[in-house]
């Protein structure tokens, strides 16, 4: 989603934002644009689709001044052309924005009645016109601002630059990430810290309802009531942020290859190896052993991980999960048990979906438990316990090592769960830990099927519509499967729950749709094999992600199988995942598809 920069510099900026936008650009956006103060003058520079194109601009007509707002905008009221993009400008100040005004109708009425005429159809130049309108009025940028925060509703991060006001930003968070970075004699602000990271180690979150006021010394902080406020000072560990793509194409590729490492680190962090258990980071404000479910909420991919979890949770710790997606969860008012558990998975920790009904969660009385790639994020900060996920920052939009981390940690709780209720004795515990710590090694064993993987993207890469089928943990996966590859290969392509087929899907078949079936030799091996006997009766071209047990047993005819090591099949979905994402991953780069960044997607979706 849209990301924000600003920097009231020493010297020119405008190179400067261009390489914290880059940063931004996993974020996923359609135009990107600058502006600065040309003596004392407000210039901006703007342009539809990448920032190379923006470069070129720069490169036409540069921009010198030392302070400057930037913006890459993924397009939400108004198509993604140059006159919608970001910074928005009247003559007296320019304007970045993330996020949503949802009254902005309303305000832009208001101010057509008072003669304000509007140049685009986004809802962030009503801020810059009611903040202009003010200053009409007679007010300063900092008293403008204050006066017109309190009119916005939504979700929402904001960046000021005046004409006029040579060192002065202002900032504002209400609903959408924004911190602010202090260098010598240099002030930033970012919508995360990896935008800021080539700049500075050491940053302030706003919180929510916080706007700040820039200049070369630092900022100055105000609460939504206008009092000024200390917020905690954090170093980041920037070389945490390092960004490349080291021998890799893309980010994806990068990232899928990292699985093995950054399990393992993940798991290191839960497991006790040695003691054969679970070993929690911190101790939880709740006890396992009270509950009488659990509520799993999330979006995407980690609502699927959430899915994969609720086989672990029902049958590892005999606790009923309940799971929906976070759109949906936030709006049905169902009622929960206060005391309850909510557990919300996110990534980013941004989603606006995720974290409302982290929030409803809460109104009813709920402990709250987040699993998310980022700990400093919002959802983070507001659950009543947090497990991170130890992915490290994840660029290519499509999530993958992610969410393995996800689904590790969601292990690892259901196996403390399933300890806490009684249903696991340390002999099983010690057998699942056996189990989850051989992950790293299988995953990379995986890796190296990616030859094969490849061939089979060129057939899969001729369909029109592809499906997935598994059963058990396998399900969400075949979902997930079909997910990865429509987001980055633009194909159909429709996960079922491979029982689910006779009554419906299967009416697809033909000799044109690859069918994907992802069946480890599990329990339900032999049921998933009668599925695929249906399909390959109606000259359905199967193939199967399985094992050698399996391929040696089905003596069906396949298109392709990719053989996957031997492994106890409660840790299937963590390794399998790689197949499915590699799959994806050579279908999308053999179409000549942006792998990193696709079409219309956005890595950290703040808006609902
Ligand atoms: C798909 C993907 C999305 C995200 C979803 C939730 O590859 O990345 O489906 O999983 O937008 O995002 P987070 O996890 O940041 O809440």
């Amino acid at each position: 989603m849209c990301g924000i920069v600003g920097i009231v510099g020493r010297d020119a900026v405008a190179d400067q934002m261009i390489e914290a936008l880059r940063r931004l650009e996993y974020r996923g956006y359609d135009s990107a644009g600058i502006a600065t103060l040309e003596g004392g003058r407000l210039e901006r520079r703007r342009a539809q689709g990448k920032l190379a194109n923006l470069q070129a601009k720069l490169v036409e007509s540069p921009l010198a001044g030392s302070t400057g707002i930037g913006h890459t905008r993924w397009a939400t009221h108004g198509r993604p052309n140059e006159t919608n993009a970001h910074p928005h400008a009247t003559a007296r100040l320019a304007v970045v924005h993330n996020g949503i005004i949802e009254n902005f109708r309303e305000l832009k009425q208001e101010l057509q009645a008072d003669s304000v005429v509007f140049e685009t159809e986004t809802d962030t130049e009503v801020v810059a016109q009611l903040v202009s309108r003010n200053m009409d009025r007679g007010q300063k940028p900092v008293e403008a601002v204050a006066a017109a925060l309190p009119r916005l509703r939504g979700a929402f991060a904001l960046g000021f630059l005046f004409a006029g006001e040579d060192g002065l930003l202002i900032g504002a968070r209400h609903g959408a990430p924004l911190a602010i970075g202090f260098g010598e004699g240099e002030t930033y602000l970012g919508s995360d810290a990896l935008a800021l990271a080539p700049f500075t180690d050491a940053l302030t979150y706003l919180e929510e309802g916080d706007w700040a006021i820039l200049t070369r010394d630092g900022a100055e902080i105000r609460d939504a009531e206008g009092r000024v406020v200390e917020r905690p000072r954090q170093r980041i560990a920037t070389q945490a942020y390092r960004i490349d793509k080291g021998n890799h194409r893309h980010f994806m590729a990068k990232e899928i290859h990292e699985q093995p490492e950054v399990v393992g680190r993940t798991l290191a962090h839960y497991v006790d190896m040695a003691g054969g258990r679970v070993a929690l980071p911190e101790a939880l404000p709740f006890d396992f052993a009270k509950l009488s479910r659990l509520s799993i909420t999330a979006c995407g991919t980690a609502y699927y991980a959430g899915l994969v979890a609720r086989y672990w949770f029902e049958s590892l710790a005999r606790l009923p999960v309940d799971i929906d997606v976070a759109s949906e969860t936030r709006y049905r008012e169902a009622p929960l048990e206060a005391d309850g558990l909510t557990l919300v998975i996110s990534q980013s920790g941004e989603t606006a979906d995720t974290l409302a009904s982290l929030r409803y969660a809460r109104s009813q009385g709920q402990h709250t438990l987040s699993i998310v790639n980022v700990p400093t994020s919002t959802i983070a900060r507001e659950s009543s316990a947090m497990l991170p996920t130890l992915a490290g920052p994840e660029i290519g939009v499509a999530s993958t090592k992610a969410f393995s981390c996800q689904l590790t940690v969601l292990l690892c709780l259901a196996i403390h769960a399933g300890r806490a209720r009684g249903v696991l004795d340390p002999a099983r515990e010690r057998a699942l830990i056996d189990a989850l710590i051989t992950v790293p090694g299988l995953m990379a064993e995986a890796l190296t099927r990616e030859g094969e993987i490849e061939g089979l993207a060129r057939e899969v890469s001729k369909a029109r519509d592809v499906l997935y089928l598994g059963r058990g943990t396998s399900y969400p996966m075949a979902l997930e499967g079909a997910l990865k590859l429509k987001e980055i290969s633009y194909i159909h392509a429709e996960g079922y729950a491979a029982g689910e087929l006779k009554h419906g899907p299967i009416a697809l078949i033909d000799e044109s749709v690859p069918v994907i079936v992802i069946a480890p030799h599990d329990g339900v091996f032999e049921k998933t094999v009668s599925n695929m006997q249906e399909v390959a009766a109606r000259g359905g071209r199967i193939v199967l992600i399985g094992d050698a047990q399996g391929a040696a047993e089905h003596g069906l005819d396949t298109l392709a199988t990719v053989t996957m090591p031997d492994l106890d099949p409660v840790v299937a979905p963590i390794v399998y995942a790689v197949p499915i994402q590699q799959l994806a991953y050579h279908t999308a780069v053999f179409m000549g598809k942006d792998v990193d960044q696709p079409r219309n997607l956005a890595k950290s979706v703040t808006v609902e």
